[in-house]
């Protein structure tokens, strides 16, 4: 009776335990089921939908970030620059131009940046857009101004570059908005400093990448400062890679500011390093007498300020009478009259007689007591045309 009833009890165990085994691998089964069923549903959703996105997480495609990692750029999220800019708030706008408004901006890892804005539609405004990445992802140089990133999703498109603590050069030159406190005015070491900095940004364009760069805007809003106002030369959307031959020109549509654009440029169309080279003349001219390269509200023959003092550039008296009236007489008159001399034959009409930015470079050097060190002119990953050993010998001239 005892083992009747054990046999009884050990049948029923086993019968419990597959049913446990039974409906446990059920469960399992549906678990599976279901997953499966998720991730076909998922799939036939991406396919009905590819571009089913927060309007605010849209990335670069996956080819452009691998792309601009290679390059060292990173690539932002509207959302990311949204939030550095706090919403591109009125308060943090520090300056607009051609290409749209610039903001001010903290990253999350707290780097200061600048953002600018494209507000620009079109092919012009597109063109830039490509030929600013394109350019700065390959330079670099302590001269010139750092791009960090970019943000280009199907509306958007902007630019994050290192942030310069005091602007462009111009807004301490002349007042732009009525007031300026000329207390605040760069002294003349300040002011021979940025030229030279100035100058080796270009010169490092002409002479130390293949082919060359032409700015094409070189202007003294493009030479922004940094807190202790270090110079470096800004925006190239506008610039365009010179002949591999040295002495060639490339034909193109004339594009820059008035008042900068080499006089054979504006005629011809045919640009050249020397066309940039005359734009660092009038700049030199802005930096000596403080005046705006045209303004027609000043009194007849005044107005074109490379026409005004061209016939005082070298002449010791007259000099004297075209310098920046905010400077207050504190300059060297020796110093003076070099950079006057250099203004003057970078400004010549004839672009033959205009010097490199070498040559530029190498006269104000003595003139800088506390200038960066000489050999640090950057890095630079070439581009698909190679230097011709001939162009290593003879610098590019017009
Ligand atoms: N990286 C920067 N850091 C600080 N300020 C900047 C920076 N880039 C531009 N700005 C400011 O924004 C202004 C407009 O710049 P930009 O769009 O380059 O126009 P433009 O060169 O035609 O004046 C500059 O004059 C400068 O004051
Ligand atoms: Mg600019």
């Amino acid at each position: 009776m005892e083992t009747e009833d054990f046999v009884y009890r050990r049948k029923e165990r086993v019968a419990l335990v597959a049913i446990v085994v039974v409906a446990s691998l059920a469960v399992a089964c549906l678990l599976v089921a279901f997953s499966y069923y998720c991730y076909i549903r998922n799939k036939l959703s991406k396919r009905h939908n590819p571009h089913k996105k927060d309007k605010y997480e849209e990335k670069g495609s996956f080819e452009n970030l691998q792309v601009a990692t290679e390059k060292g750029l990173q690539v932002f999220t509207f959302k990311q620059l949204h939030s550095a800019t706090g919403g591109f708030s009125k308060s943090n706008v520090v300056g607009h131009g051609g290409f749209g408004s610039v903001y001010r901006g903290v990253l999350n890892d707290g780097r200061k940046v600048a953002v600018k804005f494209m507000d620009q539609a079109g092919k012009q405004g597109e063109d830039e857009f490509k030929m600013e990445v394109e350019l700065l992802s390959r330079l670099h140089s302590p001269y010139l101004l750092a791009l960090l990133g970019y943000c280009s999703d199907n509306n958007h498109k902007l630019l994050v570059y290192e942030f310069m603590a005091n602007g462009g050069l111009q807004e301490h030159l002349y007042p732009i908005n009525g007031h300026n406190d000329v207390n605040l005015r760069l002294d003349w070491e300040t002011r021979l400093r940025i030229a030279l900095e100035a100058a080796k940004g270009l010169e490092y364009l002409h002479e130390h990448v293949s082919p060359p760069v032409i700015h094409r805007d070189f202007k003294s809003s493009n030479i922004l400062l940094d807190k202790n106002f270090h110079a470096k030369v800004s925006d190239f959307g506008l610039a365009k890679l010179g002949p591999d031959k040295a002495g060639g020109h490339v034909s193109t549509r004339v594009l820059g500011t008035q008042g900068y654009i080499a006089p054979e440029y504006a005629l011809t169309g045919h640009l050249t390093t020397k066309s940039d080279v005359y734009s660092y003349g009038v700049v030199l001219l802005e930096l000596l007498t403080g005046r705006v390269p045209v303004d027609m509200k000043r009194p007849p023959g005044e107005g074109v300020l490379v026409n005004w003092v061209l016939p005082c550039l070298t002449d010791r008296e007259k000099v004297v009478q075209i310098m920046d009236p905010a400077l207050e007489s504190q300059y060297s008159m020796k110093e003076v009259i070099q950079v006057a001399a250099i203004a003057a034959m970078c400004v010549q009409p004839e672009a033959d007689y205009r010097p490199l930015m070498a040559d530029v470079v190498q006269s104000l050097v003595p003139l800088v007591k506390t200038h960066r060190p000489t050999s640090k002119v950057g890095s630079y990953s070439s581009f698909s045309v190679p230097r011709s050993p001939s162009q290593d010998s003879g610098r590019a001239s017009t």
